[in-house]
């Protein structure tokens, strides 16, 4: 949701806090703002609503000095995104300073003691409160110890955080506490430094401390880090990472936007995940961390993710239902919560999940973890939560995903869970070694046929001029490319605010068919599938009431190209299970020029953060 910075060393601190914060503006962009230790032995700070842009605009006039401090940027949960809501925020002496990632419950009863034992609060956030109790922990039973104080505050807290903490008569030091809300922190001979997650570390250092909820650390300008736990016993042996990205692959490398780049990368994405897959015994798969025996005893498997990565899940289930021959629940994690999910001795839960930090699927994990599942985890992010919490792990290895909505991560994603129904069916007897080689060759064919799409993304430049003056689109698909719809829908909704409903393409006749008139932009997805002809049938209709129709088809495929005025062309898949691996790159590439068009920011999509931590 936010996310949080913050440095000590010998260096000036602003440079990386700036950039740092850059890093992770994906992760909210209402508002951002730093605070500095300065010479002076006092906090200076600059904060204001709008983009990381904005504030590093303002810092060059402010010229805020001092080599120790921490930043933020902010997705709002509690207070506008107004200058005085942004973050750090101070204590009424303005010698302590937090940032704050996470959504303190409690907050209105805490506001309330503190204004009644005096406190003044300048902001409507749920987050100044903490500030105040760092304040008055500081004064008191801290005794001049940070840790401590922040340690005592957040015993009173409720919610989660990641949290760092800047106090003027500490100098030098930067104390992180963690419940609930990533946090890392990083020790090198330059300095200490903290982040909500490995992006802004990778270019300072391959290596980095993960906390545990309810851990601390103080960060001295040394470059040193002391982890505490909750009773403030010192961490002999804290968690750690190494970061095997490449610090550039977290920055443009001349293309115009990170989503143009994260479209491109994925046929080395999916290459990656595929190396050395293939042994003896079927699809290598030693992370999921279970025996044959096990595997083969899986009588049930609950799918669980949100947004896009639900999408996943969609057409995971009914590839592993038909392959693994066991069945499958896909459930959207907050629906799930309120749910009571029929889990047996041997049902399995798989989350699916790019940030590895998404509330709802963490909170859904551990609620069926607590009912005896297994928990199998998806995901992109290198010591995320979910990887933590969970039985085994399956890293998509996709890189950064920076721009808030998820192209290369979707793809890689689905390519894992087709691993993960390979190593199930063979597992349990549903599928021959043979098959499992020859599905394997077939997911190997995959990279170069996206390249082809992304050499003809010419064709969804055209494409997209006929969204020109469309306020709703109709996107249509059957069997696992309805879920194609689906994302495609969700792509151009997200980054371009045009309206687009998606539909299995059977269905439309039984009411979205009356949203069409002429001009209206209807997407169809109709490969050279088994059903090829219905979805043809779908077409016609589509066009007899005037309606553009715009369709993603196979290479050949005359009886479309005839019927359709724009079609994508997708080379031929050779299994029509993976097609949605394929003709979704050209949905992204549509969605990316109608939102282009209309002078949308594709990165950062209004009212959307990366990786949605509250529930
Ligand atoms: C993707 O384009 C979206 N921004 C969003 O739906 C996302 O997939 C969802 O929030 C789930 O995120 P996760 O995969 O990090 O859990």
């Amino acid at each position: 949701m936010c996310g949080i910075v913050g440095f000590t060393g010998k260096d000036q601190a602003v440079p990386f806090l700036l950039q740092g914060l850059q890093a992770l503006e994906y992760r909210g962009y209402d508002s951002a703002g730093v605070e500095v230790l300065s010479p002076d032995g006092e906090l200076h700070g600059v904060k204001c609503s709008g983009r990381v842009a904005t504030l590093a605009e303002r810092c060059r006039t402010a010229n805020l000095v001092g080599t120790t401090g921490i930043a933020h940027t902010r997705w709002a949960t509690h207070g506008a995104p107004t200058d005085r809501n942004a973050h750090p925020h101070l204590d009424c002496s303005g010698r302590i300073a937090i940032v704050h990632n996470g959504i303190i419950e409690n907050f209105q009863e805490l506001r309330a003691y503190l204004a009644r034992t005096g406190h003044t609060l300048a902001s409507d956030t749920d987050s100044e409160c903490i500030a105040h109790l760092v304040e008055d922990a500081w004064a008191g039973p801290a005794k001049g110890d940070l840790v401590e104080a922040v340690r005592n505050a957040c015993q009173r807290l409720q919610g989660s955080w990641g949290l760092a903490v800047v106090c003027a008569d500490a100098p030098g030091e930067v104390v992180v506490a963690r419940k609930g809300s990533p946090l890392v922190v990083a020790s090198t001979p330059d300095g200490a430094y903290a982040a909500s997650d490995v992006t802004p570390l990778a270019p300072v250092t391959s290596h980095v401390i993960t906390l545990d909820d309810d851990q601390y650390a103080r960060l001295l300008p040394d470059g040193s880090v002391t982890v505490y736990d909750a009773d403030g016993a010192v961490v002999d042996h804290p968690g750690t990472l190494d970061i095997d990205w490449d610090a550039s692959a977290a920055t443009l490398g001349g293309y115009p936007d990170f989503m143009a780049k994260e479209i491109a990368e994925q046929p080395e994405a999916i290459e990656r995940l595929l190396k050395n897959r293939l042994g003896e015994h079927g699809i290598e798969l030693d992370e999921l961390s279970m025996t044959d025996a096990d595997l083969a005893a899986i009588d049930r498997i609950y799918m669980v993710a949100c947004g896009t990565s639900y999408h996943v899940g969609l057409i995971a289930r009914a590839i592993v239902e038909e392959w693994a021959k066991v069945p499958v629940v896909c459930e959207f994690a907050s629906e799930l919560n309120y749910k009571e999910p029929l889990v047996t001795p041997h049902t399995l839960c798989v989350i699916i999940t790019q940030s590895g930090e998404t509330a709802d699927t963490l909170t859904a994990a551990r609620r069926m973890r607590g009912m005896g599942c297994k928990v199998f985890a998806i995901t992109n992010v290198l010591g995320s939560t979910a990887a933590r919490e969970s039985d085994g792990t399956m890293y998509v290895q996709a890189g950064p995903e920076i721009c808030v909505c998820s192209t290369k991560a979707y793809t890689a994603q689905m390519v894992a869970a087709v691993l993960l129904a390979l190593r199930l069916a063979y597992a349990n007897g549903s599928m021959r070694l043979e098959e499992v080689q020859q599905h394997y060759r077939n997911l190997c064919t995959l990279p170069d046929l996206i390249r082809e799409v992304l050499k003809r993304s010419w064709q969804d430049q055209q494409a997209a001029k006929l969204f020109r003056n469309a306020q709703s689109s109709l996107f249509l698909g059957r069997g696992v490319n309805s879920t194609t719809a689906a994302e495609g829908a969700l792509k151009l909704k997200e980054i371009s605010y045009l309206h687009a409903e998606a539909y299995a393409a059977g269905e439309m006749k039984h009411g979205p068919i009356a949203l069409l008139e002429p001009g209206f932009p209807v997407v169809a997805i109709v490969p050279a599938d088994h059903v090829h002809d219905k979805t043809v049938s779908n077409i016609q209709e589509v066009i007899a009431r005037g309606a553009t129709c715009i369709a993603v088809a196979t290479d050949g495929d005359e009886e479309v190209a005839k019927l359709c005025q724009n079609v994508l062309w997708i080379p031929e898949v050779p299994e029509e299970d993976f097609v949605p691996i394929v003709a979704i790159v050209h949905l992204q590439t549509l969605a990316r020029y109608v939102a282009r068009s209309r002078g949308c920011d594709v990165d950062k999509p209004r009212n959307l953060a990366k990786s949605v931590t509250v529930e």
